[in-house]
């Protein structure tokens, strides 16, 4: 566990003129574990905010005590937000996911509190894409063999079973924001490209969408995967499936690890009728680098084995850094909540001549009509108005004439439906 590193000092000479605000820029405090990203740390730098880091995640209690004056909270995925350290954040506006998943906070306790969490699910896209793409050279040139044979001495020079990837055919399941990355890529390397998707997709360049997974199993030299885990994802490629595939094809799985029965994979390897396998992401994989790991796959030729580095390079914690700062800097200064994964989503544009106020409330019938009496009451003129809803709380936007704001948010507090009320101006 890390503990906190001293504040980064606000820039002041950026900071001294900013201009009057409903709460002061630089009074914001953020806190930023796990090391994030410097492209993070510059976002909030230009919008004069306090920050402080801690190279690592911290226990509980440290968190607890962190949060009392907290305004925002960035982690990646070591550090867990409990419901106890949430009691004792009672300042705190938004969380950061630094990172894909967001399964290390509390998101339902969050959410109760009116506290939206924020992630970078597309942010390391082309990273992912790239790997794959130097995966199907791998795999068809048996690179990984090759290298491990001269690691261990042995020259092998050998053209039997290398191939060129020009002209081959690339089955991609899943054409969402990777498979058609890699669509693009394979396609510009003068392979023929087919897709599977369960919606309807644009085709990228002269790649073309098939009907069915048996088709494009049949249909291709290599196959990628690049769905979500879900029931119909569960086992997809299976004993069947990759019957289909034709004999010395490849597979590589970059997407989840039960999209894929490692167990069939093993046998079709041992068969020869798949002639290799790029595998990135297991059914179980471990929590920390110095664990131990074993998988039906170890051993087996012209297997190329990844712990689930697809997304991780330096560009894609960068465009994580930004993807997330953006998203809490637009929340914070606009209320803009649309990409948090536990809260309602809003976005619309703010008229400069109106003040704004937001306020989170509990779900429950009413609430609409004692928000709008508060502003008939005070003879308030509203220019924008706009209430999302989930199960738990509602999330209204106002925008609102200045010289009854303050009047305004200070009845809407009052509320013993308001979880959370804010002024923006
Ligand atoms: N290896 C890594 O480090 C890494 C990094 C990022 C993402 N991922 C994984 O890659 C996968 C794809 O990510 P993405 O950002 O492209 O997701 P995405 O949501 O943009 O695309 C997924 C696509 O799969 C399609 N799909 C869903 N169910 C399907 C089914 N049953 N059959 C065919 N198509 C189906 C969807 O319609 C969508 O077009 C995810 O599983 C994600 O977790 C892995």
């Amino acid at each position: 566990m890390g503990g906190p590193a001293p504040a980064v000092p606000a820039p002041d000479a950026t900071c001294t003129l900013l201009p009057l605000t409903s709460f002061p820029k630089n009074k914001i405090k953020v806190l930023l574990l796990e090391n994030i990203s410097h492209t993070a740390i510059e976002l909030f730098e230009s919008e004069c905010f306090q920050i402080e880091t801690a190279p690592g995640a911290l226990t509980e209690q440290e968190l607890a005590e962190k949060l009392k004056d907290v305004h925002v909270l960035g982690i990646r995925s070591k550090m867990h937000v409990t419901e106890e350290a949430l009691k004792a954040a009672r300042r705190l506006l938004a969380i950061g996911c630094f990172c894909i998943g967001t399964n290390q906070v509390d998101l339902e306790a969050a959410n109760r509190r009116g506290v939206p969490v924020f992630n970078a699910p597309f942010s390391n896209t082309r990273s992912v894409a790239e790997l794959v793409i130097g995966e199907v050279i791998a795999l068809a040139r048996q690179l990984g063999d090759r290298s491990g044979e001269l690691h261990r001495g042995t020259w092998k020079k050998v053209a039997k079973g290398c191939y060129e990837i020009r002209g081959k055919t690339l089955g991609i399941v899943g054409y969402g924001h990777i498979g058609s990355q890699v669509g693009v890529l394979a396609e510009m390397l003068g392979m023929k490209v087919v897709f599977f998707d369960i919606a309807t997709k644009m085709p990228m360049g002269n790649n073309s969408a098939v009907a069915t997974l048996e088709e494009l199993l049949q249909a291709s030299e290599f196959v990628t995967l690049h769905v979500p885990l879900s029931d119909a994802t569960t086992r997809m490629i299976s004993v069947e499936q990759l019957k289909h595939m034709k004999k010395g094809s490849y597979l590589i799985n970059a997407s989840r690890g039960s999209v894929v029965d490692l167990a069939a994979l093993a046998d079709a390897l041992r068969e020869g009728h798949v002639a290799g396998a790029a595998v990135d992401v297991y059914p179980t994989e471990p929590e920390k680098n110095s664990d131990g790991f074993t998988t039906e796959l170890q051993g087996l030729p012209n297997v190329i084995l990844t712990p689930h580095i697809g997304g991780s390079t330096e560009e894609a914690q960068a465009a994580i850094g930004r993807e997330v700062a953006t998203s809490l800097i637009k929340f914070v200064n606009r209320g803009t909540s649309a990409g948090a994964v536990n809260f309602p989503q809003l976005d619309f544009p703010q008229d400069s001549k109106s003040h704004r106020i937001l306020n989170v409330h509990q779900n429950v019938p009413g609430v609409l009509r004692n928000v709008n009496s508060i502003i008939s009451d005070l003879d308030v003129n509203i220019k924008a108005q706009m209430n999302m809803t989930d199960s738990n709380i509602g999330y209204l936007v106002m925008d609102l004439d200045k010289a009854v704001s303050h009047e305004v948010e200070a009845a809407l507090r009052e509320l013993p439906t308001s979880i959370k009320t804010r002024i923006l101006y």
